[in-house]
């Protein structure tokens, strides 16, 4: 056991690749008990808040889900209906749900949001998403890379689209705890933050992950374990930079091409939600205005045998369950 209780789960910076792994066997391991209809509800009694400022599916239901197998009960608080930061400041709401809840979880624009929120805040937060990063993602990724490899360490990731945002961030600092090869392969304007890339460069040395940075898509996807991606543009950017994005990335859409560059035995993954096809609003938007029906993966990939985005959204789930339970001490239970 390692005992994890009080902590924040703000970004991965933050833990050690032991706490890392730690916490994806947990994610397992809890999986398995779920499975097998094993009741977890250790935590009968407590309550938890759910901030969210931009929109989501899985990551919302996810901590709803788990909350509730844990035995918890839960308030979500939608991007309209609080008063956080238009009329109380982060320092204030932080205060105030502390003597209320037993963890607060927040999605939003800038880390340091979360930061402070966790600074004020006496009771763990958890990060369900900022602009630089998505850390519960990383697990739920993690462990499906774990189900699917079984091992995570050794294996090379190609990120392919907009590499200076959240997921590519997070998945530089996760192959550099986890010495794993990274590749950011994209466009180099959207090449990640050098002085993020310094600092996981550092940590790399002490775990064997490598990090490249590269436009070149046969020399990035050569090889690769798992190619991954993301949409070319993210929530809370504006509309306006649809254009440039599709003009700058599309050549580092992941498609047949790519994959069948990679390793033989290589995975798509995606975070979701993706533009893979035209059934959604936005989706249909940009077919009509810049004449494509597929953007950051084609259809055919998303729907290949080697897609796993399914399997990854489900582990979002056992994922943000184990950083719950951690944090606020389940074991000790
Ligand atoms: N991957 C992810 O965070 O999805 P949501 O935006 O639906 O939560
Ligand atoms: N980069 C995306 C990730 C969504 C899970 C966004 O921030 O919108």
């Amino acid at each position: 056991m390692m005992d994890l209780q009080g902590r924040d789960f703000l970004k991965l910076l933050d833990f050690t690749t032991e706490e890392i792994t730690y916490l994806v066997d947990l994610a397992a391991d809890l999986k398995a008990r779920k499975k097998k209809g094993i009741p977890v509800d250790r935590l009968k009694g407590r309550n938890i808040a759910l901030i969210f400022e931009k929109t989501s599916t899985r990551t919302r239901c996810s901590f709803e889900v788990a909350a509730y197998d844990l035995g918890m009960g839960v308030t979500y608080l939608d991007p309209s209906s609080s008063q956080i930061g238009k009329k109380e400041s982060i320092a204030d709401t932080a205060r105030v749900l502390a003597g209320m809840y037993d963890g607060i979880e927040y999605r939003g624009y800038g880390q340091d949001i979360v930061e402070e929120l966790a600074e004020y805040s006496k009771v763990p937060v958890w990060n369900g998403l900022t602009n630089e990063f998505h850390p519960t993602q990383m697990l739920a990724d993690l462990l499906t890379i774990k189900e699917k490899f079984g091992k995570v360490e050794g294996l090379k990731l190609t990120y392919m689209g907009d590499a200076r945002y959240n997921m590519a961030n997070s998945w530089m600092v996760t192959c550099a705890k986890m010495g794993m090869h990274f590749v950011a392969c994209s466009n180099p304007k959207y090449f990640p933050d050098p002085a993020l890339v310094e600092e996981c460069q550092e940590i790399a040395k002490t775990t064997g992950a490598t990090i490249t940075l590269t436009s070149d898509v046969m020399e990035g996807t050569k090889d690769a374990n798992i190619i991954y991606t993301d949409v070319w543009v993210s929530m809370g950017e504006p509309d306006e930079v649809w254009s440039e994005r599709i003009a700058d990335l599309s050549p580092y859409q992941v498609n047949k091409k790519a994959m069948d560059n990679a390793a033989e035995d290589c995975i798509f993954m995606h975070c979701l939600p993706a533009f893979h096809d035209l059934k959604t609003k936005i989706g249909e938007e940009i077919s009509e205005k810049f004449g494509i029906s597929e953007m950051e993966v084609t259809h055919e990939v998303f729907e290949s045998e080697q897609s796993v985005v399914f399997e990854e959204a489900e582990n979002r789930m056992h994922t943000i369950k184990v950083v719950m339970a951690a944090t606020l001490g389940w074991e000790k239970l």
